[in-house]
């Protein structure tokens, strides 16, 4: 089973970036942690960090025929980018929308997401945990 896990802006400076609020530990570490989370649920992980919106509209359409399912940290562009949700409405492969806090319980324009709409399930408020538990949603789905 192959995942595609993509990551949109400012998550390629976890660690720096406001620690109170998504960690200590840097996209490196996010980036090993998943590693092990894919070895240990038997899946074939590949990762794809950009702070740009057509590109990740692009790597969407790339995993068209080459991903099973899609793990999405949209971070900001979750709660402004269409372009996202259509590119996964597009695609349809089963998607699940991940965030290492609790978006619901934050800044009022957080706790809408666009993306959610085209998400089978999202997971939010645990971390890097956040990743891990969707990628056993999606394996469970996908069997
Ligand atoms: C985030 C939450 C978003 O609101 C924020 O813009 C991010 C990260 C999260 O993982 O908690 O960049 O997606």
């Amino acid at each position: 089973m192959r995942i595609l896990i993509i990551n949109g802006p400012n998550l390629n400076l976890l660690g720096l970036r406001e620690p109170e609020i998504y960690g200590k530990q840097s996209y490196t570490e996010l980036l090993d942690f998943l590693n092990q989370c894919g070895k240990a649920l038997d899946l074939e992980l590949e990762f794809f960090q950009s702070n740009h919106e057509g590109a990740i509209v692009d790597a969407i359409q790339e995993a068209y025929g080459k991903a099973d399912g899609i793990v999405i940290n949209p971070a900001a562009y979750t709660h402004s980018s269409i372009a996202i949700l259509d590119a996964l409405k597009a695609v349809a492969l089963p998607a699940v929308e991940v965030h290492l806090s609790d978006i619901q319980t934050r800044e009022r324009f957080r706790q809408h997401s666009y993306i959610s709409l085209a998400c089978l399930a999202t997971i939010s408020g645990k971390g890097f945990d956040s990743y891990r538990e969707a990628l056993i949603f999606l394996k469970d789905h996908l069997n």
